[in-house]
């Protein structure tokens, strides 16, 4: 009966991580100046390879890195980039199969001023802290902050965060450095809480594991699993008793 239900656990999560790759940026923000780098790699609990980084931009759609734009390496895409890289960037798996990560959008400066923001979808609740940075002095400068449009504040250290994140701040975000000028706009996207969910080691302890001394259950059972849903990310926990 508790084997059975460890098995059905471990194919829903194979079945959850089969499909899905989790798209890394690093450094891992949504803005960058021309010319600087980034990388793109696609992680997939199961394989590491077998994965692609594709992208839109006014220059074509669904066009692959290592053909006419960025550096291929497996699973890994590095790019300079250049005002015309700005666009929607997601991974595919070389199969062709329906399977993709979720997208997200790089926008590359022409000007002097980038607003640092979280590239990948923030939790609610999370405190997330908005950058604004001018290339040149590199030092952060005194910043003006606008939500969709909307001024929200003047920030003296040119840090503005937002504390305890939910849905109502999600939103298209840009600031603004007096003589250097306006940031791109990026989005923010809050999503809802992690999905934890706890079993009690006694669902694993006797027919799962071997039994410790005395029939006791030995120590260091395993007793909770997180799986995080958005990048099909799931983390196993070893628990002590
Ligand atoms: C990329 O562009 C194609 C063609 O317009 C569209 O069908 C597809 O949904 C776009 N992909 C993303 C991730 O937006």
């Amino acid at each position: 009966m508790e084997e059975t239900s460890l098995l059905r656990l471990i194919s829903l999560i194979s079945l959850l991580s089969r499909s899905s790759a989790g798209l890394t940026v690093s450094p891992s923000r949504s803005q960058f100046f021309r010319g600087e780098s980034v990388t793109l790699i696609c992680e997939d609990e199961i394989r590491s390879d077998g994965w692609t980084v594709r992208r839109n931009t006014t220059r074509g759609t669904r066009t692959e890195c290592g053909d006419k734009w960025g550096e291929a390496d497996g699973s890994t895409c590095n790019i300079t980039l250049f005002p015309y890289d700005t666009g929607l960037y997601w991974c595919e798996s070389m199969s062709g199969s329906s399977s993709s990560s979720s997208s997200i959008q790089l926008s590359v400066s022409g000007g002097s001023v980038i607003l640092q923001s979280p590239v990948l979808p923030v939790m609610e609740g999370d405190d997330v802290t908005l950058s604004c940075r001018a290339k040149n002095p590199t030092h952060n400068l005194p910043a003006a902050f606008f939500k969709n449009g909307v001024f929200i504040g003047n920030e003296s250290s040119g840090h503005m965060t937002l504390l305890h994140v939910s849905s109502s701040d999600d939103g298209l975000y840009k600031c603004n450095v007096k003589g250097h000028g306006e940031s791109p706009s990026s989005r923010i996207s809050v999503k809802g809480q992690r999905k934890t969910f706890n079993f009690s080691s006694a669902h694993f302890s006797t027919s799962c594991l071997p039994p410790g001394p005395a029939g006791l259950p030995p120590a260091g059972l395993l007793s909770v699993l997180h799986l995080h849903f958005p990048h099909g990310v799931f983390i196993w926990t070893q628990g002590q008793r």
